[in-house]
């Protein structure tokens, strides 16, 4: 599709954005629709996000991405911040429209469809969460809203498990949340009591690939075992469950989805998510780190 004085513009605001699949990945959706759209990749920096929410409306963009490390920062120059992105403390998606600049997190739908889409039923599921930063926000505020029964958080820093269910629980008082400290004890006496295991810490992610979030000492308890990490792919944390029969659910399917819901918002078009998908992958297969 030519650029032209008609052509739709979007892009993705990081710091930096070398990496990013997320031109490719939605570039290519435009493509398969044909619709005359591109998405840039907008590197900036942190001092400078508010004159950019400022260019974006100059410049009749239709709306941005916002990725590491903006997600938070951002939230004060938006004049509407959807429900879901206040509850998580983060916008991911920004929308422009004639009376304002709207803010929503899609990571939260972009996790549950990545669940969903394997056949894994969030609704009264027991629920063991690795991590307690951004991505876990997003992952428990998703598996709360779709009526998970419990959520365990086990971090490093036990404080900030404890802050995240302190922060999230008043909103969901039928879910049982609890917090431990990221250990052997915790983990190697779960089996029986979870259903779902998220990783959503970094641990496991190139160059440190061979690294993983479970403990050596500890047994996997026997659920759906799952990894926000998508480079790699195949985690090493994911080939140890596979290695003990575990049902396993990688990253792509929540990059690809909080994408798609990102496209729809922005186009109003049904994304073709098998496109983006295609693209996600080949792209992480091209990459050399
Ligand atoms: P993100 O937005 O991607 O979640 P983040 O907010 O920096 O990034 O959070 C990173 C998460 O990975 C945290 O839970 C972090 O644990 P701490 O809170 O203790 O820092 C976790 N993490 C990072 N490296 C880790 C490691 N080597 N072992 C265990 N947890 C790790």
């Amino acid at each position: 599709m030519p650029i032209d004085g008609t052509t739709r513009v979007v892009g993705v605001f990081g710091w930096p954005v070398s990496h990013t699949l997320s031109p490719a990945m939605h570039n290519a959706a435009f493509e398969a629709l044909g619709l005359n759209w591109v998405y840039l990749p907008l590197p900036l920096a942190p001092e400078q996000i508010g004159q950019a929410i400022g260019s974006l409306k100059t410049l009749n963009f239709a709306g941005a991405n916002v990725t590491i490390p903006h997600k938070q920062a951002i939230m004060r120059y938006l004049d509407h911040i959807d429900a879901g992105a206040r509850a998580i403390g983060a916008v991911n998606t920004i929308v422009i429209r004639d009376d304002g600049v709207y803010g929503y997190n899609t990571d939260e739908y972009g996790f549950l469809q990545s669940l969903l889409e394997t056949g894994f039923e969030p609704q009264g599921a027991r629920c063991l969460i690795l991590g307690a930063g951004g991505a876990a926000r997003a992952t428990v505020f998703s598996l709360a809203n779709a009526g998970a029964r419990s959520i365990t958080i086990c971090n490093r820093t036990v404080e900030r498990a404890a802050f995240l269910v302190d922060d999230l629980k008043s909103g969901f008082q039928q879910v049982v949340f609890a917090y431990e400290t990221l250990s052997n004890r915790a983990l190697e006496a779960v089996d029986g009591a979870v259903d779902l295991v998220v990783n959503t810490t970094s641990v496991g992610m190139k160059p440190e690939a061979d690294t993983t979030p479970w403990p050596e000492a500890a047994p996997l308890p026997n659920a759906v075992i799952c990894d926000l990490v998508y480079n790699p792919i195949d985690t090493c944390f994911l080939q140890k469950a596979r290695a003990a029969g575990l049902p396993v659910i990688d990253g792509v399917g929540m990059l690809v989805h909080q994408g798609a819901k990102a496209f729809e918002y922005w186009t109003g078009h049904k994304p073709p998510t098998d496109v983006m998908r295609r693209k996600v992958i080949e792209g992480l297969a091209s990459r050399g780190d």
